[in-house]
């Protein structure tokens, strides 16, 4: 037996949050899987746990506590049996409390954030080297889309994937903390976009979502150094062959320009549905909240679109309970759900956030923010279900993504992001075909096969 050669070592590699923890995690794998590393989804069978985290509300950021806690006696039982186990911290806590999470659990072999994940593999051998934890937080100067570009990866997708083109965010919600976690607004050039979205689709990517915290604010340079548009940067991809569809999130009310609007109207390839949070109806709650426009702006805004594009179904996100909203400003939040009429939503509880201007406020009793949050959900969940209830009977162009639960069936997407089951062998995977859609189920709907769809 050769004993010289190391051992295979094993990765778990967990997100929270949003997309773009999700990429985040998918390019950390492709970087330990070429550094020898195999995959698992399971901590019990890993050498290496990283958990991707998210900051954005106060549950999300304390379940990484309760996470590190079983690790830590995970790692215990491996040492004792004399073999390693390495945690590792990555994402939005890990920018936002750096050291802190240390100090809190001191199994935790190394920190880094969003923007240094590139750097995994050094950063793994410089642990390895010291024994000592490894923090590594700053926002380096170096741009990590080119390190990760220079290494040739994105070679084992699925059907869609998801593809950061923006990143950070200078806007300063007074509620939120990704400004502080991501850092400011960047975009990347044009060209690397590109040439990523034909990487992705030499795998057999069929069908692109374009991440950004504001998506829509995109402005990477062009082949002459000068700032293009989502408009233009989405209209490009889609000159590539093997990409069928094109989605883009998250956008802001701000951003959306009318060549945008445009480009819903001419370009067959953008999906019609927009996630377009507006997060509460009341300007006076809009204004303490910093977002830079009023309710009458997004609800006309929305007219814009849906004119351009009459067949938009529009998704969103609110917040039910930020400091000093009375229950005339909620219900301005009602009246503004009614008026646009949602084909999905998320909503939450305003969750105080340290160092945020809203969380110095006098804040709303928890009791009524649930409760408001009950209301909201109910109405938001009856407009689900209508608008699923809605493509009964029709019959929709389904990407088909993956094997169902049950032998001969498949999972798909339909444009307005349903998830769609159906009958069909495993060689539709990867196939737009016509599905008609005979119920609705809570979270998916059934459909029958009725032929390739063009
Ligand atoms: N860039 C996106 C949102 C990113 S955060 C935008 O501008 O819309 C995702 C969602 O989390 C937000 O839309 C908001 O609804 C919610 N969120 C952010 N901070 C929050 C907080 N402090 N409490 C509760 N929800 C919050
Ligand atoms: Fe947060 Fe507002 Fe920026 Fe969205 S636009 S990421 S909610 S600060
Ligand atoms: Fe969470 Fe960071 Fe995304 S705070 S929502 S993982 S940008």
């Amino acid at each position: 037996m050769d004993d010289s050669r190391p051992t295979p070592k094993t990765a778990f590699v967990k997100s929270y949050g949003c997309q773009m923890n999700v990429y985040d995690a998918t390019r950390m794998e492709e970087l330990l899987a070429a550094e020898g590393y195999g995959l698992t989804d399971a901590p019990e069978r890993a050498d290496l746990v990283i958990l991707n985290t998210c900051h954005i509300r106060e549950k999300a950021a304390e379940k990484v506590y309760s996470e590190l806690g079983k690790l830590k006696q995970l790692k215990a039982e491996r040492n004792a049996e004399g073999r390693d186990f390495k945690i590792a911290v990555a994402g939005c806590v890990a920018q936002a409390e750096g050291e802190e999470i240390i100090k809190r659990q001191k199994a935790v072999d190394l920190v880094f954030g969003p923007q240094t994940y590139h750097r995994l593999p050094e950063l793994l051998k410089e642990q390895a080297r010291t024994g000592r934890a490894v923090i590594e937080t700053e926002f380096p100067a170096e741009d990590k889309f080119d390190a990760l570009a220079a290494k040739s990866l994105r070679t084992k997708q699925g059907v869609a994937a998801f593809l950061t083109i923006q990143e950070g965010c200078d806007k300063f919600c007074s509620f939120c903390v990704v400004p502080y976690t991501r850092g400011s607004e960047f975009s990347r050039p044009v060209a690397q976009v590109l040439s990523e979205a034909r990487k992705l689709a030499d795998h057999g990517v069929v069908e692109l979502t374009l991440l950004g915290q504001n998506v829509n604010a995109y402005r990477g340079s062009d082949a002459g150094g000068a700032p293009s548009n989502l408009a233009r940067l989405v209209n490009e991809l889609s000159s590539i062959d093997g990409i069928k569809r094109i989605r883009y999130m998250t956008s802001h009310p701000r951003d959306m320009t009318e060549e945008l609007i445009e480009a819903h109207a001419t370009n067959d390839k953008l999906m019609p549905y927009l996630h377009l949070p507006i997060q509460a109806g009341s300007d006076r709650v809009l204004k303490a909240m910093n977002r830079g426009h009023t309710a009458e702006h997004y609800i006309r805004l929305i007219e814009r679109i849906r004119k351009a594009q009459p067949d938009m179904a529009m998704s969103g996100d609110f917040i039910v309970g930020f400091p000093g909203e009375s229950e005339k400003d909620f219900e301005e939040t009602l009246a503004v759900v009614r008026a646009v009429n949602y084909a999905a939503a998320y909503s939450f509880k305003y969750s105080v956030r340290p160092g945020t201007p809203a969380a110095e406020r006098a804040q709303v009793p928890e009791e009524v923010k649930a409760e408001r949050l009950q209301r909201l959900q109910a109405l938001l969940v009856e407009q689900q279900q209508a608008f699923n209830r809605s493509t009964v009977g029709k019959t929709l162009p389904v990407l088909m993504e993956k094997k169902g639960r049950h032998e001969g069936q498949m999972i798909g997407r339909s444009p307005y992001l349903q998830s769609v089951h159906c009958e069909l062998p495993e060689s539709a995977l990867g196939r737009i075909v016509g599905v008609q859609i005979v119920g609705t189920m809570p979270n998916s709907l059934s459909g029958q096969y009725v032929g390739e769809s063009a």
